[in-house]
Parts: structure tokens; C-alpha cells; sequence
């Protein structure tokens, strides 16, 4: 159970959420949204007490499974498998059976009885946490998370980014923990491990708070809804399932509406009646104090104006190029024993669209990583073609430093663009002023994206590969990068599980991973795209 009381978030100068009290007790399955920025991340990170609010407090009762938005830098070098395990203490045990185990294979009878007496010991911890099932459920928890064996034997440091998110994952779901505190569950998740998360959810006996942009999850599986309204710096608790909340919202959101418009008349007859009286020396004062109110009524209307403003985002105007700017030929790459592709070949003609599809761990993200140049393939090459200008979008954001500004970004992006062009482009993806100078690292997550999108904006590339564009962004976002994608003139090469991307996008062909076969987009393979 976790109570807030009273409890506020400030960031710097900025209010978050003015002191607010609720409880999630156990059972309740609670839908935390609100626009990118508003300060989910940040009052989950409180709830999970990694840090401290404003003023007001938090308390809880049991443990806590806390999954960050970003992947956590932990141990690289512990196993994926012994990670999970350490939920319950059970990374130890299996250690220390697997190593007296081996002992027991000696030759020497002295070393082997005292093999023996240290695996009893080993199995009897083993027993007590739980035993063998336990080590079973976590291996299964796994598996459906698209985890596979293989895959646990690896350590973390090898691992990709959404690879170490799902161990995270996992870890979290194997801990029953009382309460599981959950930023974006589903954005490295497939279809088939969505549908098993959603079920997962839905019995688990603990509560659970879930920032989701994933309306199929929410749906599913909130029974109570909390709105962080960034305008209003509140949390508005519905305690109703997703549809439910939906209506009631919109519902609110008209009264607001009325309530606005009745506010922006009155400001205007004060006016009006100030002006009036303003002639008369006896009134004046009267009609001062009148102006003053009508000043306060409409700059309140005026700042929740400016939050409602959605980012204006257009791809550039893509730079002259050949005939095909990007050819690769026979590429391959694998991690160890672990082949993740072989023998892709790719054209990449100007203005053409490809989609890439296949399964979690086919290998897309390193495709792209690959042809952007960051990574070498084992085999074949990867060719520029004259004029190439390649703008990457990175699904983790790795392309961002995020020890510099927002302003520094922009401009290792595009070295030659001065400081006011800059500004300019970032005020059109609602960063303002103040935001131009925060360091990249305390950016939101959906921020990150937007600040990654701009460097592209401004770098003419005429070839975009676009790995997830649409994580993590709230759903006005979320259409304004899909309209960017349908006007851009430019060649995209785009990894995906979002079908409106796909749609968006209108691809002539599909590279499907990790064959490497390609074939023309037909309406078949939109039912692959979820799966992918
Ligand atoms: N240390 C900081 N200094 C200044 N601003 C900060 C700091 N930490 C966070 N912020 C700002 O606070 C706001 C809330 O961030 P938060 O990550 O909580 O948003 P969010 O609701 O999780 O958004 P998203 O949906 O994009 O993940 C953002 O505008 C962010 O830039
Ligand atoms: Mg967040």
C-alpha cells in the first residue's frame, strides 16, 4: 500500500503537482497519465522513494517494484538469469549449487564430502526461497517477456537496451512485490508479451500504478485512473476503468471549457466598465482595481493556452542526392555464437520507403545501428551513395549527449546553425527559452524524443532511420511525428511496432529480419507489424 499525503513536486521554480493525497492499497490497478512532461516520471521516482517531494510524504507499507523509464546502468557483468533471480535471493543459491556441483565431480574424496555437505546446505536456502519452481516461474516470467534462455545466459552489458528493460522487467514481476510502480511497461514489449503483461496484471494480487501510453493495456487492466493535468499542476483521481474515465474526462474538460469562456466575458465587460468609469476622477480607483482583476482572469487563461500548445514538427527539406544515396551489401552481424542476421542486402533509392519488420531480437535495431555507421557489420559493407546525408533516430536516445544542453545537442546536430535558428527550431518542438539550456539528462521521456526529432529536423538528411519514433509520446505528439513522416520527401528506412506509423508512412517495400528477405508492402504484412 503507498499513501501520499499532501505530498508536492517541484522541479527548480516549476510546480508539478501542487500537494496532493491519495492511496493505492492493494488490487488497485492505477492508470497514471498525462501529457509528456507533466511529471509522472518524477512523482514515481518520489512514490518509489528514490527522491524526496517539495513538501507533504509519502509512506508504504510492503515492498515496492519500481521500473524506471530509462534502462538502469547496474553490474554489466552479472548474468541476465542471476539478475532476475536477486529478486528474491535466489541468485546466490543457484550459484553456489551449480559451483558445488561441480566440486562434487572431483576425484578426491575429501573435496568431494565437503562438495556434498555445502550442496545440501545450498539446496535446503534453495528450498526455503522457494525451490526449484521458484527458479522455473522466473525462467517462464521471462520467456514470455521475450526473454529466451539463451538470452539469460548473456550478461547484462551485452544485452540491448530493450533486452535489459524486459530483465528489468521480469525481475520486478518475479519480486511480488506489494506494489509495482511501472513507467512505460509495454515500449520494448512485442504483441504476444503485451497480451501476456495484460493478463499478468489484471490477476496480480498487489497494487500496481502504470504510466502507459498503451491505450489496449490501459483498457485492459486500470481500474482507476489518475490524470496529472499539467495545466492545473493537479491530479485528478477517477476511479473508473479507461472508457469510463474517457467520458467522465471529457465531461470535466467542457465544464473547464464553459468555465473559460465565462471568465475571458467577464474579463471583458470589466473592461468594458472600467473604461467607462475610468473618465469620472471620483472612480478611477474603483475602475484601476477593476482593470487589475480582469489582467488576473486572463493571464491565468493565457498560461493554460500556452500548455495546450502541441509541437509543430516537419522533417527537413531533404538535401540533392544520387539516384541511391545508401546501398548495403551482405551484411551480417552476431554477438558471440549468437547470429542476429545474415546476408542483407539493401537499395535505398531516393524518396523510397522501407519498413522493417521482425520478432524482438531479429536484429532491426542493429540493422539500423549498422547503417548509420556506429556499428561494424561482421561481413559485407555498407556503401554512401553520392550526396547521402543519413539523419538517425535512436530508440534509446543514445544520439543525445545527455551531459550538454538542449542547445549544445542542437547544435553539435548541425554545426552551422547559430544560436537564434536553434532557438527557433526548438520553440517549434515546445521547448522555450529556459528548456534551451536544461541538460539533456533531466529531460522527460517523451522531451528526449522531441529533442532527438529536432536534431534530425535541422540536419537536411535525406535518408532518415527512424528506430521507434513514437515511444513514449503523448498522443498529440504522437500524430504530429506521424504527419512529419507522411510529408517527408526524403528516403526512410523505419523499425516499428506502431501500425499507425506504418500507415503513416506508406512503404513501397519490407526487409524482413533476420532473413533478409525483401519484398513489396502489401496489406499482409500490416498484421505482422504488432507482431514485430
Ligand atoms: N532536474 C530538473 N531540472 C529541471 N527540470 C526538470 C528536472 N527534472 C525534470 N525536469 C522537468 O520536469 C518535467 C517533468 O518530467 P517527467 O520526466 O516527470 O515527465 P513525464 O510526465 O514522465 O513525461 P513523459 O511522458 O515524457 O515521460 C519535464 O519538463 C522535465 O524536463
Ligand atoms: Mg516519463
Amino acid at each position: 500500500m503507498i499513501t501520499a499525503s499532501n505530498l508536492e513536486v517541484r522541479v527548480g521554480a516549476r510546480q508539478l503537482l501542487s500537494p496532493a493525497s491519495f492511496r493505492v492499497g492493494p488490487g488497485d490497478k492505477v492508470g497514471l497519465v498525462g501529457r509528456n512532461g507533466a511529471g509522472k516520471t518524477t512523482l514515481t521516482k518520489i512514490l518509489a522513494g528514490e527522491s524526496l517531494p517539495a513538501t507533504g510524504s509519502v509512506s508504504t507499507s510492503g515492498s515496492i517494484g519500481y521500473l524506471p523509464q530509462d534502462p538502469r546502468t547496474g553490474d554489466l557483468e552479472v548474468l541476465a538469469r542471476d539478475r532476475i533471480l536477486s529478486a528474491r535471493g535466489l541468485d546466490d543459491v543457484v550459484r553456489r549449487l551449480r559451483a558445488a556441483e561441480k566440486a562434487m565431480a572431483s576425484a578426491d574424496d575429501e573435496t568431494r564430502d565437503k562438495a556434498m555437505r555445502r550442496y545440501e546446505r545450498a539446496e535446503a536456502d534453495l528450498h526455503a526461497a522457494g525451490g526449484y519452481a521458484a527458479e522455473s516461474e522466473a525462467a517462464r516470467i521471462a520467456a514470455n517477456l521475450g526473454l529466451p534462455d539463451r538470452v539469460l545466459g548473456q550478461p547484462l552489458g551485452t544485452l540491448s537496451g530493450g533486452q535489459r528493460r524486459r530483465v528489468e522487467l521480469a525481475r520486478i514481476l518475479f519480486a511480488q512485490a506489494e506494489t509495482l510502480l511501472l513507467d512505460e511497461p509495454t515500449n520494448h514489449l512485442d504483441a504476444d508479451s503485451i497480451v501476456w503483461l495484460r493478463d499478468f496484471l489484471k490477476s496480480y494480487p498487489g497494487g500496481v500504478i502504470m504510466i502507459s501510453h498503451d491505450v489496449g493495456l490501459l483498457e485492459e487492466t486500470a481500474t482507476r485512473v489518475f490524470h496529472l493535468d499539467a495545466n492545473r499542476a493537479e491530479i485528478d483521481v477517477y476511479n473508473v476503468g479507461w472508457k469510463a474515465y474517457l467520458t467522465q474526462r471529457e465531461t470535466d474538460e467542457r465544464r473547464r471549457k464553459r468555465e473559460r469562456a465565462n471568465a475571458e466575458k467577464k474579463a471583458s465587460q470589466l473592461v468594458d466598465q472600467a473604461n467607462r468609469m475610468r473618465a469620472k476622477a471620483t472612480k478611477a480607483a474603483a475602475a484601476q482595481q477593476m482593470l487589475k482583476r480582469a489582467e488576473k482572469l486572463l493571464a491565468s487563461l493565457e498560461d493554460e493556452r500556452a500548455h495546450d500548445k502541441v509541437a509543430r514538427i516537419a522533417f527537413p527539406k531533404p538535401a540533392p542526392c544520387g539516384k541511391t544515396p545508401l546501398t548495403a551489401e551482405e551484411l551480417s552481424k552476431s554477438y558471440g555464437s549468437l547470429e542476429v542476421f545474415t546476408d542483407v542486402d539493401l537499395a535505398i533509392d531516393r524518396g523510397s520507403r522501407v519498413v522493417v519488420l521482425g520478432l524482438n531480437g531479429a536484429g532491426k535495431t542493429t540493422l539500423l545501428r549498422v547503417l548509420s555507421g556506429l556499428e561494424r557489420p561482421d561481413t559485407g559493407s555498407v556503401l554512401p551513395g553520392h550526396g547521402l546525408k543519413l539523419g538517425y533516430y535512436a530508440q534509446e536516445h543514445e544520439t543525445l549527449d545527455i551531459d550538454r544542453t538542449v542547445l549544445e545537442n542542437m547544435k553539435s546536430a548541425a554545426p552551422d546553425l547559430n544560436d537564434t535558428d536553434a532557438r527557433k527550431v526548438l520553440g517549434s518542438f515546445l521547448f522555450t527559452g529556459d528548456d534551451a539550456d536544461k541538460p539533456a539528462r533531466v529531460l522527460s521521456g517523451g522531451e528526449k524524443t522531441r529533442l532527438a526529432l529536432a536534431t534530425l529536423v535541422v540536419s537536411a538528411a535525406n535518408v532518415l532511420l527512424l528506430d521507434e519514433p513514437t515511444n513514449n509520446l503523448d498522443p498529440a505528439s504522437r500524430t504530429e511525428v506521424l504527419n512529419a513522416i507522411r510529408s517527408y520527401t526524403g528516403a526512410v528506412v523505419l523499425v516499428t511496432h506502431d501500425d499507425g506509423a506504418v500507415e503513416a508512412l506508406e512503404p513501397e517495400r519490407v526487409l524482413l529480419l533476420p532473413d533478409g528477405v525483401e519484398d513489396l508492402w502489401s496489406a499482409d504484412y500490416a498484421d505482422l507489424i504488432s507482431l514485430a
